[in-house]
């Protein structure tokens, strides 16, 4: 995915600053879940110099049998730092961890992954920007209806966005402020780089779909094991499960898409 791939880019930047080093060069992706960042970037650093290490606090999405260069443990990343992952990491990726990470919890992870790397190794982290999201239309005209469909979709999912913030502690505003954490942690070199969702025509529609798959996962998340919210709007028969359901048939249709910004926040850790 070219969005994907501009995000690499912004990383290659740092693992080539490393890639002189004469010994080994350790590259982490924590919340790897199926462990998809780790083979885009192994194939193009070939290197056995390179090891890649894929952290999650769940194994569940583990690959069964990686590639040489390539390993899978469990970690949590709000956990102490175990001896052996101490001062360890060149290079240390995150993305997508907002619905793993409850509100307040950002600062503690961030301090955690700091003390996971060596002197002067890079930190990345990605995360959807959820104040501005918005359903567009995909081509004109277009009708009434899809008009006032797409309007009422982005109400929907500010609002749901503002539900899950309050009633279920979930962080969707902390990335935001990640940044600010970084340099509280010691961070240097910090910088923020924002990515829009559509900027590339050819994949704005596939992007779409992957983020209505995670609305949808989203509302299942939140009515999970309790029956108040089973019964209320995100429920199956729910008006804003209707409304969701509704913008993402458009986006299977090719009528319309979600669209939202990426954050990328880089740091560097002091010392050589
Ligand atoms: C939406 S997936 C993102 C997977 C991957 N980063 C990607 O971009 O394809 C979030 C992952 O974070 C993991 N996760 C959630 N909380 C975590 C924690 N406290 N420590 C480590 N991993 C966590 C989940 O198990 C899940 O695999």
């Amino acid at each position: 995915m070219a969005r994907l791939s501009t995000q690499r880019r912004v990383q290659q930047t740092h693992i080539s600053s490393h890639a002189t080093r004469t010994g080994k060069v350790e590259i982490a992706d924590i919340g790897t879940g199926t462990g998809a960042w780790l083979p885009e970037l192994a194939t193009e650093f070939k290197d056995k110099r390179f090891k890649f290490t894929g952290l999650d606090i769940s194994a569940a999405q583990f690959p069964a049998d990686p590639p040489n260069g390539m390993a899978f443990a469990m970690h949590n990343i709000l956990s102490p730092v175990p001896s052996h992952l101490l001062a360890r990491f060149d290079i240390i990726h995150v993305r997508f961890l907002v619905l793993g990470l409850s509100s307040g919890s950002w600062p503690q992870a961030i301090e955690n992954l700091h003390a996971m790397l060596r002197p002067s190794g890079w930190l990345q982290w990605s995360e959807p920007d959820f104040r501005n999201i918005i359903t567009l239309p995909l081509s004109s005209p277009i009708s009434p209806a899809t008009s006032s469909l797409l309007q009422t979709g982005r109400s929907t999912i500010l609002s749901l966005v503002a539900h899950g913030t309050q009633r279920h502690n979930l962080a969707f505003h902390d990335s935001e402020t990640i940044s600010s954490h970084f340099a509280t942690a010691g961070f240097t070199n910090v910088t923020e780089i924002a990515f829009a969702s559509d900027r590339v025509p050819e994949t704005r529609l596939a992007i779409s779909r992957v983020f209505a798959k995670g609305i949808a996962g989203l509302q299942k998340m939140i009515c999970a094991g309790n029956g108040e919210e089973a019964g209320g709007q995100w429920g199956d028969e729910g008006e804003g499960r209707k409304v969701l359901n509704c913008v993402g048939e458009a986006c299977e249709r090719g009528v319309a898409y979600w669209r939202l910004e990426l954050n990328v926040i880089i740091g560097r850790k002091s010392g050589i």
